[in-house]
């Protein structure tokens, strides 16, 4: 049970998640948003306004993976904790394959939700896909909907195209179409936009059509303190193991001798990927070219591990060729480190300590940089730092000044800024002193949930200034709300069963008012969704909390009127309308209802009250191949739909979604279309007015025939079952 206090859920659907030593780095989708969604989560829930933080995530059932996966709930902290909701089967799949499984995921979380009775006041989702499933369940809670890209597909397309390959490739590969349309719908719908940098805003939300009307807020994340401590403190952290830092920094020191014949003089640190982007070889051209600055300072340089140059991707061997080349046309020999491997986790934050206790310097010679989070970290570790003016390291100097920014396209401009650094070390103890405290008072977990926390009571108007309860917070008002609250539920077609009596309907309506904290109720009809409403209208009957409409294919909820994209997406399944018009096409018995009979999922005619005409429709697509549900009613109406629609399989979809027995369903009918609603498990009713298409449902279990017409026949069977 969620505790008390504000309650927020987010959301970070692939990839690998669990809070004890978390994979990071197993595979593209399992790095530094899984990172950051963990520090996050802990961090929230450490936040005092905050009572309960579930970070909500895909299970994972795959026996070449950890069993940490599979399993439902993992208490991460106090209050935080990981939610595993499964989707798309068992197996782990890369995340581009996950789209078609997202509405199952919603629908998983909601019957979740509905089971330990507390809505979230906040859904805040991490990329594109958990962006979906935060967006639809926010909206069906009537909560705020906060949103992170981590990085957006335009961006990502934009990078794929220039690197020669095909917008047909890049869709296959990436789905990178389909994830741009929703990030535009998630760009309009969101409440609140959270961003690392100012640059992303511009460079990156930019690109989209709807970014314009956002709302953003520049939130930098946090980084782990306890790691990153200043470099003159040898173990501040309660739980740190001193031992294994000192451990670290000699097997350094000892691999960095290897190379300097000085290894007493202040050195200049690079660390990255070996990417042609990241501008290596800019910086040795600016050590290499400078003779002062040769004797000043020893480099080093740190470009991931590498094992076998000559086997390696293009881009990467290209870049490390280069820099081995570049060395010996300087002849750095003696001064330049290069070292084969370092393991990135323990061996980083001494790394920046060593560096900043020789009166060093760190180095980030990329041209552009969206974020640097080793600027941070060196910042935070009492490095001084030289970075390029593009981007992240703007934010972060101004916040820290702990450096100086650099034109990077210029090697000159980079070593004459190096130079600065080292020869005067009064200013190389303010950038130092200054970027301990900036990191600490801007970059922690800390400041940054501080500021988050500022931003959701905004959107959380009234909140505050009531106790927190337990219970339901979410505005209650929101149809989300009402289904998981609701005892009992009327679902009731309109044409003859709900209309027909305008005494008994306007009775049925008061009881249903009088009674609308425990029952909730709905229409089911053959009408369209408009048709609908325009009969709700004409006999003022007010917008009920359900609508099913187009017999069973489409649910929407109101007083909104928004459709159930899930049930959308599960009959989908095999349905090849034009496929179904062509092969009855030469049936001349049949004639169209018209566009107003047509919609996504249901294709309806006109035809004649006979057996065999009937028979032959269904031959003839069942010949076809061609899966579907054919319906017949009213001695006229021939509704073909897809297989897994109908007006009783919405209801069974609405059952499982909002975790209602059918013991607390009633549905009410007159005609065939509503027979599979009645011979559902639900609690069913005929009215007295019924037509002969039902005469064959008398005495089944669980279907009461009332001698009482149209709305009077339901508030008889209302009675009946007890609802009242
Ligand atoms: C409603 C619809 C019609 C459908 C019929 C039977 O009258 O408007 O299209 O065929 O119900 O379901
Ligand atoms: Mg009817």
């Amino acid at each position: 049970m969620p505790k008390p206090g504000l309650y927020i859920q987010l959301f970070s659907i692939h990839g690998l998640i669990r809070g004890e030593s978390p994979e990071l780095g197993y595979d593209a989708d399992t790095g530094g948003q899984v990172k950051y969604v963990l520090e996050l989560a802990r961090a929230l829930a450490a936040q005092p306004e905050v009572g309960q933080v579930d970070l909500v995530t895909r299970l994972i059932e795959d026996n070449k993976l950890s069993a940490s996966y599979s399993t439902p709930m993992e208490q991460i902290s106090g209050n935080a904790r990981i939610i595993r909701i499964p989707c798309g089967g068992r197996r782990y799949i890369r995340k581009e394959l996950l789209w078609p499984h997202l509405d199952e995921f919603i629908n998983k979380t909601l019957k979740l939700i509905k089971a330990q009775g507390r809505i979230p006041d906040i859904f805040h989702g991490h990329y594109a896909d958990a962006g979906y499933v935060a967006m639809e369940l926010a909206a069906a809670f009537g909560a705020p909907f906060v949103f992170t890209g981590h990085s957006l597909g335009r961006t990502k397309k934009a990078k794929l195209l220039a690197s020669g390959q095909s917008v047909a490739e890049i869709n296959k590969r990436y789905r990178i179409d389909h994830r741009i349309s929703v990030e535009e719908e998630i760009i309009k719908k969101a409440n609140l936009i959270i961003t690392s940098t100012s640059q992303e805003i511009d460079k990156q939300y930019g690109l989209y059509d709807n970014a314009a009307q956002q709302q953003y807020a520049v939130i930098a994340p946090g980084i782990d303190l306890e790691t990153f401590y200043p470099y003159y403190h040898s173990n501040p952290a309660p739980h740190g193991n001193n031992g294994s830092a000192k451990q670290i920094r000699l097997t350094l020191q000892r691999e960095l001798q290897r190379f300097w014949a000085k290894p007493d003089k202040p050195f200049i640190l690079a660390l990255c990927r070996p990417d042609q982007r990241k501008n290596i070889t800019g910086l040795i051209e600016a050590y290499g070219t400078d003779n002062e600055l040769r004797a000043m300072a020893n480099l080093a340089i740190f470009a991931g591990i590498r094992k076998n140059i000559s086997g390696m991707e293009d881009n990467e061997r290209n870049v490390l060729t280069d820099m081995l080349l570049k060395m010996d046309f300087y002849d750095l020999y003696g001064k330049l480190a290069i070292p084969k491997k370092h393991d990135f986790a323990s061996e980083v934050p001494e790394l920046y300590r060593l560096c900043a206790a020789s009166g060093g310097v760190f180095v980030n010679p990329a041209l552009v940089e969206p974020f640097g989070l080793t600027i941070i970290e060196a910042s935070a570790c009492g490095l001084p730092i030289i970075a390029t003016n593009d981007g992240g390291p703007v934010d972060i100097v101004a916040k820290c000044a702990s450096g100086i920014l650099v034109d990077a396209a210029s090697s000159r401009k980079i070593g004459a800024a190096i130079k600065e650094m080292l020869a005067d070390p009064a200013k190389w103890q303010s950038y130092s002193r200054s970027g301990i405290n900036g990191v600490r008072s801007h970059y922690a977990w800390e400041s940054h949930c501080q500021r988050t926390v500022g931003c959701l009571k905004k959107l959380l108007p009234g909140y505050f200034h009531e106790p927190a309860q337990p219970g339901i917070t979410a505005s209650r008002s929101s149809f989300g709300a009402r289904l998981t609250l609701l005892k009992k539920l009327l679902i009731t077609d309109i044409d003859n069963t709900l209309t027909g009596d305008r005494a008994r309907l306007t009775e049925l309506l008061e009881l249903l008012h009088n009674h609308r904290e425990k029952i909730g109720w709905g229409v089911a009809t053959g009408r369209s969704l408009d048709m609908t409403m325009d009969i709700l209208a004409e006999q003022h009957i007010p917008i009920p909390d359900i609508l099913i409409c187009s017999v069973g294919t489409e649910i929407y909820y109101g007083p909104g009127l928004r459709i159930d994209k899930g049930w959308q997406q599960h009959l989908n399944h095999r349905w090849r309308p034009e496929e179904i018009k062509r092969e009855l096409a030469g049936l001349d018995f049949l004639s169209s209802q018209g566009a107003d009979g047509q919609s996504r999922f249901k294709i309806s005619y006109f035809m004649p009250d006979d057996r065999q005409l009937l028979n032959r429709v269904i031959r003839n697509l069942r010949d076809a191949r061609l899966r579907c549900r054919i319906i017949y009613s009213h001695g006229q109406f021939l509704d073909i739909l897809p297989h897994r629609a109908g007006k009783g399989k919405a209801i069974s979809y609405l059952k499982n979604k909002w975790g209602i027995s059918p013991e607390n369903i009633m549905a009410a009918g007159d005609s065939g279309n509503d027979e599979d609603m009645l011979r559902s498990r639900t609690c069913g009713l005929v009215v007295g007015n019924h037509s002969r298409e039902l005469d064959p449902l008398q005495g089944k279990r669980g279907i009461f025939f009332s001698r009482h017409q149209y709305a009077g026949g339901i508030i008889d069977g209302l009675k009946h079952y007890k609802f009242l």
